[in-house]
């Protein structure tokens, strides 16, 4: 039996001294960030017109996950609106997940909202209840009335419904909507193929500037660890454990994420073991927690059949020994089954192509091409990455 309620709580944490440092959502300052000096500089020189009061270029940012897109926006973006206050000129940023704001009105009234002063503007952006073309109205209004410049980041832009909202920020300007102040849009996407989707017109006024940012490698991946260690309480990283989880990190995916997440997961894994120090072993244990996470957050908001063919993929490799992926029409076989299953139409076969090709793009499958000699002609085969377990469990959890 305890024998004073005192002692039930630890009230120093032996391992971490600032855990924050290991939230995602945390926002670096500008000597931790690692490796994209070329990135930041590129996107800087593209905003840079906004300094002066002048049009930004629209940009798209490419990039597989965990390669710092988010991040190196948010950054120009805050830095742009420090400078371009120094000028005098009163600029803003507004920051939308479009994989929770899918819709057009959530993402206007996002914007909205978030640039909006209401004791300067008098206007109202109510959470719901208007009509879109209202809050696109009160939008207008509300930049012109306090900003100079805005930039609006569209994140994780290929989980909009559609293209209208690309259609009218783009176009705002032009098309008079705004009389004073200028508008920048930067769009995010870890979709190689996103911009294949996009409407026209759309494409040739948002895609001014087109980034990719490449994976990092075990060296980067360590310096950003590194960079971060101060989450930690003095001697009791041992010094194996950054590299170690660097090596791992680099030799799957070079995301950032998962291996900040490698980290933060090893130091909770020596907290409940009561170990004094977080040993290279716990890396282990934690790598696996943060590949269920990295996945599960991949397909957060993706379609559901997109997902239905990643079932496909799972079920095929727990029922198969068989270690060098499955045919595309394998796949499609069993992807119909599921459709039917579900009680919806299955996709063309050319559209469960583009699909794979996207999951291949995230490295949550591997495609391989193969010559099947001159009877066959040559074929595509696909191998899931993740464990299929991983997959099978996450996709059936509630959504
Ligand atoms: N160069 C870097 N230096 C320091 N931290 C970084 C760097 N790049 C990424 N990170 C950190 O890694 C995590 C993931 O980065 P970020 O969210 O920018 O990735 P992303 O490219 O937007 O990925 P996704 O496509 O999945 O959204 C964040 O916590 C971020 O702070
Ligand atoms: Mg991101």
């Amino acid at each position: 039996m305890l024998d004073t309620g005192d002692d039930l709580f630890t009230r120093d944490d032996p391992i971490f001294a600032n855990k924050e440092l290991l939230e995602i959502s945390h926002l670096p300052g500008e000597g931790r960030i690692v490796g994209r000096d070329d990135e930041i500089s590129n996107l800087a020189n593209a905003v840079n017109p906004a300094i002066f009061g002048q049009s930004p270029s629209n940009v798209l940012i490419y990039g597989k996950t965990g390669t710092g897109k988010s991040l190196c926006a948010k950054y120009v973006s805050q830095r742009l609106v420090e400078t371009a206050g120094d000028e005098g000129v009163n600029a803003t940023f507004a920051y939308v997940d479009c994989a929770q704001d899918t819709t057009e009105t959530q993402a206007v009234q996002t914007i909205a909202d978030s640039v909006n002063d209401v004791d300067a503007t008098g206007i109202k952006v109510p959470d719901k209840g208007l009509s879109t073309s209202t809050y696109y109205k009160r939008l207008w209004r509300i930049l012109d009335a306090q900003f100079d410049v805005v930039l609006i980041l569209l994140d994780e832009i290929d989980k909009l419904d559609d293209d209208d909202i690309l259609m009218q920020l783009s176009r705002a300007g032009e098309a008079g909507k705004i009389e004073q102040c200028k508008l920048g849009v930067i769009g995010i996407s870890n979709k190689i193929q996103y911009k294949d989707r996009m409407d026209e017109r759309v494409k040739s006024s948002l895609c001014e500037r087109e980034f990719v940012f490449p994976p990092y490698d075990a060296n980067q991946l360590r310096d950003i660890m590194e960079a971060r260690s101060d989450a930690f309480r003095d001697g009791v990283l041992d010094p194996s454990t950054i590299p170690r989880a660097a090596a791992l990190a680099a030799r799957e995916h070079g995301d950032a994420r998962k291996a900040i997440d490698i980290l933060r997961y090893a130091g909770e894994i020596a907290q409940s073991k009561g170990a004094p120090t977080v040993k290279e072993e716990f890396v282990t244990q934690a790598r696996e927690r943060a590949e269920t996470d990295r996945f599960r957050e991949l397909i957060r908001g993706s379609t559901p059949h997109s997902r239905y063919v990643l079932q496909a993929l799972a079920l095929l490799s727990l029922s198969n020994q068989r270690k060098d992926g499955f045919r595309t029409s394998r796949v499609y076989e069993i992807y119909e089954s599921i459709c039917r299953q579900e009680g919806s139409d299955s996709l063309s076969l050319r559209r469960v192509r583009d699909l794979l090709k996207e999951h291949a793009f995230l490295d949550i499958i591997e495609q391989s091409k193969h010559s099947g000699g001159s009877a066959e002609g040559s074929y595509t085969k696909h191998q899931l990455l993740e464990d299929p377990e991983v997959v099978k469990e996450v996709l059936t959890e509630s959504t």
